[in-house]
C-alpha cells in the first residue's frame, strides 16, 4: 500500500506499554474478548467445569489446557462461521488440581500421582476442532457444531507414509506397527491449503518414563531424543509410556499429525514423511509449481531447520486428491553458509552418507531418527528453530530462533553466544520459488533490549522501549504480507514486560521496527497468533498464566493454586487460573494493525 511504498511501517496503531501485571492489555481501540477457556464445554452435554471435581470423561467434552497453535478453518467460504482448530500442548498440574501443592520451609511438593489425575491430564492433551461464529461483532462457539471434536493423548491415530508398519514402530498391543494411541505436546502447528488441521508433536520425551532394557537398539535414538526426561507420571498407569514394558512406543511420538476436520470420525494420521523430531510446527505454502512446501522447525539447543516437498502438486478443485499428499515427498534440511547462501539438503535413503553402512537401511531409518541423518549430511546447528512462517507474497520464509543461552561458537546465522534473546532469520528462497534447492537469507532482528549495548539487539531505532522482545516463538503473516510475532519467555527473564504479539515490519526503512500489540497476564507464554482471511479478527493463544516462577523481581509471588500472581481471565477465587484463547477485534469493526 501507499505508506509502505513510502518507505513507511505498514502498521498503525497505537502501541501498548509494555509492562508486567496480572491481565491482558490490547492497544487502545481495539477489544480483546476471552473466546474459549481450559474446561469450557464444547458440545451440548458437556458438563460444567468444576475444578474441583475433575474427570477424565468431563474433560473429553471440554476445551482442553494450555492452548498453543489456533487455525481458523472458514465453513462454506463464510468470513463470519467457521471451525477454531487449536493444540493443547501441555498441562500445568500444580495449576490445574487444587490441594495437589505443598510449600514447607520454602521446599515446594507435588502430592503423587493418581491415576484419576494421569487421566484428567491426558484428555487435557491434544487438540480442539469447534465451530465458531461472529454475530454483532463478536464470536462465540457453536457448541452444536456438527463438527466438533476433541483429540486426546488416547484418540486412534494411524502411522502413514514411509516409515508406517516398520519392526521399529510395533509394540505387544500393535504388531502391524501403524496404530497409535493419541498424540502429545502439540506445539504450533499449520492449516494445509486443503483444509486440514497440521498438530506437530514437540517435546515428547517428558512423557516417558522407566529404562530400556540392557543394549537395547533404540539406546542412541532416544539419547539424541532426551528420552526418558521430564516428570509426567503416566508411565505407572499406562504401561505404553514405560520404555522397560514398551521399549517401541516413543518412535510412534514426535511426528506431524494431519487431521481432516470436515469428519468428526476421521482417523488422524501420524505423517512419518516429515520425519521424526521435536517437531515445532508446519505451515504451509503453494510453491508456482503447485507442489506444496511445509517449513518444520526442530526445537531443541543446535537442532535443525527442515523443509518438506510433496511429490504431487495440490488441486484446488479436488479436495480428495489432496488428502495423502504428505506421505509422498522430500525433506530438506538446512545449511545456512557463512556468506549469507544456504542448500536444502535432500534426506534421501542412498543419498551421500544416508546408507546401510551408517544404519539406515531404508528411507524409514531416516525417517525415525531423521536428527542423526542431518548431522551426517552436515545442516547448521541452530538457537532453538521454533515457529517458520513463510509468506506467500514474496518467496521468503521467517524463521523464529528463541534462544540459546549454550552456545559458544558462533556463526553467521547464529551470531550470538549465550544468545539469550534469541533472532529472527529472513530466508529468500532462490528466483522466489519455495521448492528451491537454494536461497540466500539474512537476520531480520537480532532481539533484546537495544539500548543495553551488550545485548547486540538490531530493532530499527524507530522501536520504542515498548516495542522490542525477546524470544521470539510462534509467528504469522496476514493477508497483506505483515509479520506478526508471538513470544516465550520475556517475564521469566527479567525483561520488565510480559510475553505479547509484536507487529515486525520486515520492508522498506520500517525494516526491523517492532511494535507491541498485545500482551498477556503475568507468567504466561503467548501463542497462536491467527490473523483472519479479512483481518478483521486476530486470535491469540494466552498459555500458562500465572506459570511464570518466582525469581523475577519485584514480581516474584509462587504460582500455586492457592497462591497465584493473577486469577486471569475470571479473577474469580473459586477458580483456578486458566489459559484461554482471545479474539481480538477492532471496536466499531475493521481491519486489524
Ligand atoms: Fe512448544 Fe518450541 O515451543
Ligand atoms: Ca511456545
Ligand atoms: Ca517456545
Ligand atoms: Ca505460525
Amino acid at each position: 500500500d501507499k505508506a509502505r511504498a513510502q518507505g513507511m511501517s505498514a502498521f498503525n496503531f497505537p502501541e501498548v506499554e509494555a509492562g508486567v501485571d496480572a491481565d491482558h492489555h490490547v492497544a487502545e481501540g481495539y477489544d480483546a474478548d476471552v473466546l474459549l477457556r481450559w474446561g469450557d464445554r464444547l458440545f451440548p452435554d458437556a458438563p460444567e467445569f468444576d475444578p474441583a471435581a475433575q474427570t477424565e470423561a468431563a474433560q473429553e467434552r471440554q476445551f482442553g489446557y494450555n492452548n498453543d497453535f489456533v487455525g481458523f478453518i472458514p465453513l462454506d467460504g463464510a468470513a463470519d462461521r467457521g471451525l477454531l482448530v487449536v493444540n493443547h500442548e501441555y498441562t500445568n498440574e500444580h495449576l490445574m488440581f487444587p490441594g495437589i501443592v505443598t510449600i514447607e520451609d520454602g521446599e515446594i511438593a507435588v502430592a503423587d500421582a493418581t491415576r484419576e489425575r494421569v487421566d484428567v491430564e491426558m484428555a487435557a492433551h491434544g487438540g480442539t476442532i469447534v465451530e465458531i461464529r461472529k454475530e454483532g461483532g463478536k464470536w462465540r462457539p457453536v457448541l452444536d457444531g456438527a463438527l466438533n471434536r476433541r483429540i486426546t493423548a488416547k484418540t486412534e491415530m494411524q502411522m502413514s507414509g514411509p516409515a508406517a508398519g516398520h519392526d521399529r514402530l510395533k509394540t505387544s498391543a500393535d504388531g502391524t506397527g501403524t496404530r497409535v494411541f493419541g498424540t502429545i505436546n502439540n506445539c504450533a502447528g499449520g492449516v494445509t491449503p486443503w483444509g486440514t488441521y497440521i498438530m506437530a508433536e514437540e517435546n515428547i520425551h517428558g512423557y516417558f518414563t522407566g529404562e530400556l532394557p540392557a543394549d537395547h537398539p533404540e539406546a542412541a535414538n532416544y539419547e539424541r531424543m532426551g528420552i526418558p526426561g521430564g516428570d509426567y507420571q503416566w508411565g505407572r498407569y499406562h504401561d505404553r509410556f514405560d520404555l522397560a514394558a514398551e521399549p517401541n512406543e516413543p518412535n510412534r511420538f514426535g511426528w506431524v499429525v494431519e487431521v481432516d476436520v470436515m469428519d468428526p470420525t476421521s482417523v488422524p494420521k501420524k505423517r512419518t514423511a516429515l520425519g521424526r523430531f521435536k517437531h515445532e510446527g508446519a505451515e504451509s505454502v503453494v510453491a508456482k509449481d503447485g507442489r506444496v512446501v511445509f517449513y518444520l522447525g526442530d526445537d531443541e539447543r543446535f537442532d535443525y531447520v527442515y523443509k518438506f516437498v510433496t511429490a504431487a502438486a495440490f488441486d484446488p478443485e479436488d479436495r480428495a486428491a489432496n488428502m495423502d499428499l504428505l506421505d509422498d515427498g522430500t525433506l530438506h534440511v538446512a545449511r545456512f553458509d557463512e556468506d549469507g547462501s544456504m542448500v536444502w539438503l535432500p534426506l534421501v535413503h542412498g543419498e551421500g552418507p544416508l546408507t546401510a553402512e551408517n544404519g539406515f537401511d531404508s528411507q524409514a531409518d531416516i525417517l525415525i531418527e531423521t536428527r542423526r541423518a542431518a548431522d551426517l549430511v552436515g545442516a547448521t546447528p541452530m538457537d532453538r528453530p521454533e515457529d517458520i512462517q513463510p509468506n506467500p507474497q514474496t518467496g521468503r520464509a521467517y524463521v523464529m530462533l528463541t534462544n540459546n543461552t549454550r552456545r559458544e561458537e558462533v556463526d553467521a546465522a547464529n551470531p550470538r553466544a549465550d544468545n539469550a534473546f534469541g533472532h529472527i532469520i529472513e530466508i529468500l528462497e532462490t528466483d522466489g520459488d519455495f521448492t528451491a534447492a537454494t536461497g540466500t537469507w539474512e537476520i531480520l532482528v537480532q532481539c533484546g533490549d537495544p539500548s543495553v549495548a551488550e545485548v547486540g539487539a538490531t530493532f530499527s531505532t524507530e522501536t520504542t522501549k515498548n516495542g522490542w522482545f525477546g524470544m521470539p516463538d510462534n509467528a504469522a503473516i496476514d493477508a497483506e504480507g505483515r509479520l506478526w510475532v508471538s513470544t516465550d519467555g520475556n517475564s521469566m527473564a527479567g525483561t520488565g514486560r510480559t510475553d505479547g504479539l509484536w507487529a515486525v515490519d520486515t520492508d522498506g526503512d520500517a525494516r526491523g521496527t517492532s511494535r507491541l500489540f498485545y500482551r498477556v497476564p503475568v507468567g504466561a507464554e503467548m501463542c497462536g497468533p491467527c490473523p483472519t482471511a479479512d483481518l478483521t479478527t486476530m486470535f491469540v493463544a494466552v498459555q500458562h498464566p500465572a506459570d511464570g516462577g518466582d525469581d523475577w523481581e519485584g514480581h516474584g509471588r509462587p504460582s500455586y493454586y492457592e497462591d497465584l500472581s493473577t486469577r486471569w481471565p475470571d479473577f474469580d477465587e473459586a477458580m483456578p487460573v486458566r489459559p484461554a484463547v482471545v479474539a481480538i477485534t477492532r471496536q466499531g469493526g475493521g481491519r486489524i494493525g
